[in-house]
């Protein structure tokens, strides 16, 4: 669908820049199939703050080669350590990217967040490196309109790293053929084809680094153990159940109901993996202690905040805006205690990818 003719190029060489968000699963994505293909439709809020900038300067080679040329550079500075990985990206998109070997490229990225803060950059960096080549590609020539070019950089980002696909766009996007949700598609990710309620618009998401270290076990194996898990069957039907019903959510601003769902996936995500085989966990005991003060701060507050996981111990307090402060006092009064360093960071729900 995605594959371009190699036609001839009206550029010689040029430079184009993007930032790319991350973003938070609500719907959990964990298991997949084929060439990075969903078990589940996933949905997600796509961040603002915690994102990856990236530079690519491209120049024609004097002789077509038979492999791909670049250098990547982080912070400026030359990271020939993450090139094996680039290059397997190539390897996987070359077939939808024939420009590739025509050209050599110097790629710059950086990150906003801090290094090693457990927080996963390869969702923001592969969707701002998808992005940059598709817009690549367009100053080449390729005939593609706006809303194509950013189905082919979610579809080349989803290549990269599965989740990636889900930062193209915002606020809320959806991954994998959902009977729900029109347009959408297990070959890249979809802006929610509804208005979200007045209450989701500029939610929080304060993430508490609990634990920045290296995860022990990475998503690649973690989602390779759903293949004969003994309860992947009813997982994936339940992930695309309350797909639907969270769908209904987002529109109604029934705030129970949001929160009901999105802790359980959450906790679901976690049980899969403490019931596959060989079985791990990624929590902390701050990762507990972190939810039961949620839970009771809840209860005694009547204030809509609720937490979500990823694949790891660090927790992402979610809320809506007017309630910010109330949060974050209690934030600072009672969690920082349990986060490296009393760190955490403030993001908001955002739009997706910028050029710079
Ligand atoms: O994109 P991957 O392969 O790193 O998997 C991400 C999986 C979760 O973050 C745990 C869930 C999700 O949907 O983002």
């Amino acid at each position: 669908m995605f594959t371009t003719e190699n036609t001839s190029y009206i550029k010689e060489k040029g430079k184009v820049s993007f930032s790319a968000p991350s973003n938070i699963a609500l719907v959990k994505y964990w298991g997949k199939h084929g060439v990075q293909l969903p078990q589940n439709a996933s949905l997600s809020f796509t961040l603002s703050n915690c994102k990856t900038i990236t530079t690519i300067s491209y120049v024609r080679k004097e002789k077509k080669s038979n492999d791909f040329d670049f250098q990547f550079l982080f912070e400026g500075n030359p990271k020939p350590s993450f090139e094996p990985k680039i290059n397997t990206f190539f390897e996987r998109i070359y077939e939808y990217c024939p420009f590739l070997k025509d050209f050599s490229f110097v790629i710059d990225s950086q990150n906003t967040f801090p290094h090693s803060s457990g927080i996963a950059s390869s969702a923001s960096g592969m969707a701002a490196m998808a992005q940059c080549l598709v817009t690549i590609e367009k100053e080449l020539g390729s005939e593609l309109n706006e809303e194509q070019l950013i189905q082919k950089a979610s579809f080349l980002a989803r290549l990269g790293s599965g989740s990636a696909c889900r930062s193209l766009e915002g606020p809320v996007t959806v991954w994998g053929a959902h009977e729900n949700i029109g347009g959408s598609s297990d070959q890249y990710a979809v802006k929610v084809p509804f208005e979200i309620h007045e209450v989701f618009k500029n939610y929080q998401d304060t993430v508490l680094l609990v634990d920045k270290g290296e995860k022990q076990v990475s998503s690649t194996v973690g989602h390779n153990l759903m293949h004969g898990h003994p309860f992947a069957k009813q997982r994936f039907q339940q992930a695309n159940d309350n797909l639907t019903e969270l769908a209904e959510v987002m529109q109604s601003g029934d705030m129970d109901r949001f929160i009901h769902i999105v802790e359980s996936e959450a906790l679901t995500l976690h049980s899969m993996m403490m019931t596959s085989s060989p079985y791990f966990i990624l929590m902390k005991p701050e990762t507990l202690e972190v939810i039961n003060h949620i839970w009771q701060f809840r209860r005694e507050s009547n204030i809509p905040v609720c937490f979500t996981l990823d694949a790891g111990a660090n927790v992402h307090v979610l809320y809506p805006e007017s309630f910010k402060e109330d949060v974050l006092s209690f934030i600072n009064n009672q969690l920082v205690r349990y986060c490296q360093n009393k760190q955490y960071i403030c993001d908001v729900i955002g739009t997706g990818v910028q050029s710079l």
